[in-house]
């Protein structure tokens, strides 16, 4: 009977998948499950409790598609690369004319082109949608961002909005852009997400070795953080888990974790497509370096002997740390922003980076206080469509930058390792000379390459007097 048939099909039962599967369900919808190894469609069900009766499991792929309602609209939750290729080859052939595919993964855009792309040919949808939020986050409200065409959307709408995070009853999922849109957006977030933590970081380590802060006083400084205008999801679960005890030894737990952090790609595509768009995100640089860094341990302990890791005390003050922090974390989202600008010019997206900055006001890792200026102010006017050049940002750096150039000055003398803070100091800097340093770079260029330089007010190209 056609009317029980499901709203929406939900492939990949693991984490992320069965959390947004339960999510639907609740919300009233019929949605159909299944999964590649069929053992666990069992399992999830029972774990589902009253949820069941909202859910179709089915054991193969034929049944999984033939139990959706036309056109159909299947949410994909594997693992991103060669096995969306593979289940894309797998499905399509069972679908028809305006069904649509979601990857619901954290995919690389440019696989997302061409997926949608190929499909299209054979006259199907293909939607990239980043999720944000976690476990947590896709059994109760993640924020989404989707990309692909405006008839998915519309098959889509209703169902993400009613799973999505809610922003003062505005739910955050929005229909970013076509094909690799969403997926970028995602990227970015990430990109973000990667630089905040690592300044997140760079304070803590500050506070404990250059101050001997006791890690759980440190969290209750977060804790007071997360009262103010530094409110965000990444300050308050650092407040939480730097107070967390190891039950084995009775040590802070975080001084039980080796220091060697995992980093999947996205941070390291947001890097790369900066700088592909003549861009520099160099604190979001910073953060995926000092992540490979931090993963070469050995070397680091070698050196540590070899070169010597003494690092001098430091008298911090928390009202500094906070406004250099306030700083930074406004750097590192203009950076991110700005790379999304290009990169929406560079493919057409028209992307709408006050929507953007909605939809991570909830439900997402980076989710912050800070989003809701942000999206205000690209609702004005944005000099040189930079975030740092609006009046609102403008004279808040000009507040809080005197605090990391304090902060930074004194972590570099002490030989404190802050690469995403000083990262942030030397783009301020380097963005705020009118007259930089370029003239040498042109100089020696033409020099030995008799590359040409513009002069300053004249057209055309010229050469030095190094080549009469
Ligand atoms: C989120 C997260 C999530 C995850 C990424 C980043 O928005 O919910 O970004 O997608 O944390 O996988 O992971 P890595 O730190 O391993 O690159």
């Amino acid at each position: 009977m056609a009317d029980d048939k499901a709203q929406i099909g939900v492939y990949g039962l693991g984490t992320m998948g069965s959390a947004l599967a339960l999510n639907m369900a609740e919300k009233g919808f019929r949605v159909a499950v299944t999964n590649r190894e069929v053992e666990w469609i069992a399992e999830f069900m029972k774990e589902a409790g009253d949820l069941a009766n909202a859910l179709v499991a089915h054991d193969t792929l034929e049944a999984f598609v033939a139990g959706l309602k036309t056109p159909r609209v299947i949410l994909f939750m594997i693992p991103s690369g060669k096995p969306m290729d593979m289940m894309i080859e797998a499905v399509a052939p069972l679908l028809e004319d305006g069904d649509t595919i979601i990857d619901g993964g954290n995919a690389n855009f440019h696989d997302t082109r061409r997926r949608s792309a190929a499909l299209a040919e054979k006259g199907l949808h293909f939607v990239g949608m980043g999720v944000s939020g976690g476990e947590k986050g896709a059994r109760h409200g993640p924020s989404m961002m989707v990309g692909g065409s405006d008839h998915s959307w519309a098959q889509l709408r209703n169902v993400l909005r009613a799973i999505a995070a809610r922003y003062e009853d505005e739910p955050c999922v929005d229909h970013l852009g076509p094909d690799g849109a969403g997926h970028f957006v995602k990227t970015v977030h990430n990109g973000i997400e990667y630089a905040d933590m690592q300044v997140i970081a760079e304070i803590y380590a500050l506070l404990h070795y250059g101050a001997v802060w006791p890690p759980a006083e440190i969290g209750k400084l977060f804790e007071a953080w997360n009262e103010g205008p530094l409110k965000s999801y990444l300050v308050e679960i650092t407040g939480q888990l730097l107070q967390y005890h190891d039950p084995k030894t009775g040590h802070p737990v975080v001084d039980v974790i080796k220091d060697a952090a995992g980093q999947k790609g996205t941070g390291r595509w947001t890097v790369v497509e900066a700088v592909r768009m003549g861009q520099a995100a160099n604190m979001i640089e910073a953060a995926v370096g000092a992540r490979s860094w931090s993963s070469e341990k050995d070397t680091r302990q070698s050196a540590q002997t070899i070169l010597g890791g003494a690092r001098g005390a430091l008298e911090v003050d928390a009202g500094t740390l906070s406004e250099a922090f306030m700083a930074a974390r406004i750097l590192c989202y203009a950076q991110g922003f700005r790379v999304l600008a290009a990169t929406s010019e560079e493919y057409d997206w028209t992307l709408d980076f006050a929507r953007i900055a909605e939809v991570w006001r909830a439900g997402c890792i980076i989710r912050s206080a800070l989003l809701d200026d942000i999206s205000e102010a690209f609702r004005g006017e944005l000099p040189h469509g930079q975030l740092i050049l609006t009046p609102r940002f403008a004279s808040r750096l000009t507040e809080c930058l005197p605090a990391l150039r304090k902060v930074v000055g004194d972590a570099v003398a002490g030989g404190h390792a802050i690469p995403a803070l000083s990262a942030a100091l030397q783009w301020y800097d380097t963005m705020r000379q009118g007259f930089g340093t370029a003239n040498i770079i042109q100089a020696q260029r033409d020099f030995f390459g008799y590359h040409g330089f513009e002069r300053l007010g004249e057209e055309g190209v010229h050469h030095g007097p190094w080549w009469d």
